[in-house]
C-alpha cells in the first residue's frame, strides 16, 4: 500500500528539527508541517514576527522561515495534536551523553526519545510513519519499535532511519544541496514515501536507502571520521610547534593528494558541537559492549586528542604569560563552537576558560551572537567552582573593543569572520604590554599584527 503524506510532524524544534522541517516545507509546499517542542519559549521564539529573535541563528533560515511560516509551516507546543494529525512523524529531540548512572559520560540519553515514542503510542489513532533523526546509538530503532508496537492498540508504526548530515552553519545550503540523503527502514512503502520527499529537489541518485542498522551505524561512522581528521591534523599541529613545520602548509601538501583530500585538515583549539564527541563516545560504548575492545580503544584515542588539544592551548597560555594568569585579564574572543552558528554545545572555549578561571585569570568574552547569560551557564555546567566565583571571575562584553581593553592576552576561539576586519592597531593601543594573541584558528595574519607589535601564537606554527 502507497502512503499519502500530507501532514507531517516533527517532534523537537531544534538545531536539527528547526532548519530541516523549515527547507522540506519551502520545497513541498503541498505537506502541512508542524514543528512541536515542549520548550514554550522556543516555540515563541519560533513564531516571533520579528525574523531576527528566532532561537537558533543560521544564515538564510529567516528568509525561508518568513516564505513557509503561516502557509505549510507551523510552530506549536500541542504535540499531541500534531502527532495525531501526522502521517509521517520526525523525532527530532536531543540525545545528550548521560551523566548519571550506567554508560555516564558515555552513552545517549535516550529519555527524550523513549518519551517521544510513548507520546505517539498514546495518542496515534491512525497508521503513522515514524522517522528517527536524532543522532541515535545503533539499534534505537528496536526500542522505538518495541514501544510503539505493544501498545495493544492497532495502530501500524514503520520506522524509519533518517539521520542528519547538516552542519551547523551551513545548515540551510547542506539541506538544499545535500551530499546524500541516507534512509534506512524495513518497511519498502514507507521508505518510498520518505524517499518522494526529498526527491522534491534532491538528485534521486543521491538518496540512499539501507537497512535499519546501516542507517544509523553510517551517521556514526561518517561523525567519527570526521572528528578524526580533526584530531589527525590537530596532533600534527603539536608537532608542527616544536619543529618548525607550518601545519597549513603540511595540511595543503596532503590534501592535495585525492585520496586524502583537502576538507576537515583545519588545525583548531579542537573541534565542538553537540555531535562529534557524542557520536564517538556511542561508538566506543557500543564497541566495548560487545567486547571490541581495541575498537572502542582507537575511536576514544580522537577524543583523548581533542581533550588534549584545549588543554594544552590553555596551558600554553598560562605558560607564556610568565608562568601566572592569576589576576590577568584575558579576553576571549568567540564562544559558539564554530562560526554562523549561536550553539555553544561542547565549545572549545568553555574548556579554555574553565582551565583559565582555575588558574584565576579574569575572562572578558565577546561573541557576535552567543547572549551574555549562555557564556555563565555553560561555565556553571561544568562545575568546576561555586557560581558565585564564575561571575566573579569572568565577564560578557558586547563590544569586542571592551573585551580587549588593558588585556594582557587575546585569546581567538571560534573563526569568526568579523575578527579579521577588526582594527587591531586601536586594539593594541588599549592593552598592556606585552600584549599577547593566541590564535586557535589561526585566523588572523602573523605578518600585520607583528608590525603592530603584538607577540602572536597560532596553532600549529
Ligand atoms: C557535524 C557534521 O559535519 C555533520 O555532518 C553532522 O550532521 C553533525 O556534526 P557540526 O558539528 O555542525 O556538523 O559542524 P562541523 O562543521 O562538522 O564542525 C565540528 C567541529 O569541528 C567544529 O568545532 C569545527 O570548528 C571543528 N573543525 C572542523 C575543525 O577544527 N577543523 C576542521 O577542519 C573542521
Ligand atoms: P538538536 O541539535 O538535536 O536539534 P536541540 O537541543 O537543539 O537538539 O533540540 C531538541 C529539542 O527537542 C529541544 O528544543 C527540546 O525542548 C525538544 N524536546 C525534547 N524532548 C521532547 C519531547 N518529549 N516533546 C517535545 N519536545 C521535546
Amino acid at each position: 500500500m502507497a502512503f499519502t503524506i500530507k501532514k507531517i510532524c516533527c517532534i523537537g524544534a531544534g538545531y536539527v528539527g528547526g532548519p530541516t522541517m523549515s527547507v522540506i516545507a519551502q520545497q513541498c509546499p503541498d505537506i502541512q508541517i508542524t514543528l512541536v517542542d515542549m520548550n514554550t519559549e522556543r516555540i515563541a521564539a519560533w513564531n516571533n514576527p520579528d525574523l531576527d529573535q528566532l532561537p537558533i541563528y543560521e544564515p538564510g533560515l529567516s528568509d525561508i522561515v518568513a516564505e513557509a511560516r503561516g502557509r505549510n509551516l507551523f510552530f506549536s507546543t500541542d504535540v499531541e495534536k500534531a502527532i495525531e494529525e501526522a502521517d509521517m512523524i520526525f523525532i527530532s529531540v536531543n540525545t545528550p551523553t548521560k551523566n548519571y548512572g550506567k554508560g555516564k559520560g558515555m552513552a545517549a540519553d535516550l529519555k527524550y526519545i523513549e518519551l517521544c515514542a510513548r507520546q505517539i503510542a498514546d495518542v496515534a489513532t491512525s497508521d503513522k510513519i515514524v522517522v528517527e533523526k536524532s543522532t541515535l546509538p545503533v539499534r534505537t530503532a528496536a526500542a522505538l519499535k518495541s514501544i510503539l508496537h505493544n501498545t495493544g492498540s492497532s495502530v501500524n508504526f514503520h520506522i524509519l532511519s533518517n539521520p542528519e548530515f547538516l552542519a551547523e552553519g551551513t545548515a540551510i545550503q547542506d539541506l538544499l544541496n545535500p551530499d546524500r540523503v541516507l534512509i534506512g527502514g524495513e518497511n519498502k512503502e514507507a521508505i518510498q514515501a520518505l524517499v518522494d520527499i526529498y526527491a522534491g529537489w534532491v538528485d534521486k541518485d543521491r538518496i540512499l536507502t539501507t537497512n535499519l542498522w546501516s542507517s544509523e551505524l553510517s551517521k556514526l561512522t561518517a561523525n567519527a571520521f570526521l572528528a578524526q581528521r580533526v584530531s589527525s591534523i590537530n596532533s600534527i599541529s603539536e608537532l608542527c610547534e616544536k619543529t618548525g613545520a607550518d601545519v597549513q602548509e603540511v595540511a595543503k601538501a596532503i590534501g592535495m593528494d585525492t585520496r586524502i583530500g583537502s576538507k576537515f585538515l583545519k588545525a583548531s583549539v579542537g573541534f565542538g558541537g553537540s555531535c562529534f564527541q557524542k557520536d564517538i563516545l556511542n561508538l566506543v560504548y557500543i564497541a566495548r559492549s560487545y567486547n571490541l575492545q581495541e575498537v572502542a580503544d582507537y575511536w576514544e584515542q580522537v577524543i583523548l586528542m581533542n581533550n588534549h588539544q584545549k588543554q594544552r592551548f590553555a596551558d600554553n597560555i598560562i605558560q607564556t604569560l610568565f608562568n601566572t594568569v592569576n589576576g590577568k585579564k584575558i579576553a576571549i574572543l568567540g564562544w559558539a563552537f564554530k562560526k554562523d552558528t549561536n550553539d555553544t554545545r561542547e565549545s572549545a572555549a568553555i574548556y579554555v576558560a574553565d582551565h583559565l578561571l582555575n588558574e584565576q585569570a579574569d575572562i572578558h568574552v565577546y561573541d557576535p551572537k552567543v547572549p551574555a547569560e549562555k557564556v555563565f551557564v555553560d561555565l556553571e555546567y561544568l562545575n568546576s567552582r561555586p557560581d558565585a566565583e564564575t561571575r566573579r571571575l569572568a565577564s560578557v562584553s558586547e563590544d569586542p573593543y571592551e573585551a580587549c581593553k588593558d588585556a594582557h592576552a587575546i585569546a581567538i576561539l571560534t573563526e569568526w569572520d568579523e575578527f579579521k576586519t577588526y582594527d587591531w592597531a586601536r586594539i593594541k593601543r588599549n592593552m598592556k604590554s606585552p600584549s599577547f594573541i593566541f590564535d586557535g584558528r589561526k585566523l588572523l595574519d602573523r605578518a600585520q599584527l607583528e608590525e603592530l607589535g603584538f607577540v602572536y601564537y597560532a596553532i600549529g606554527e
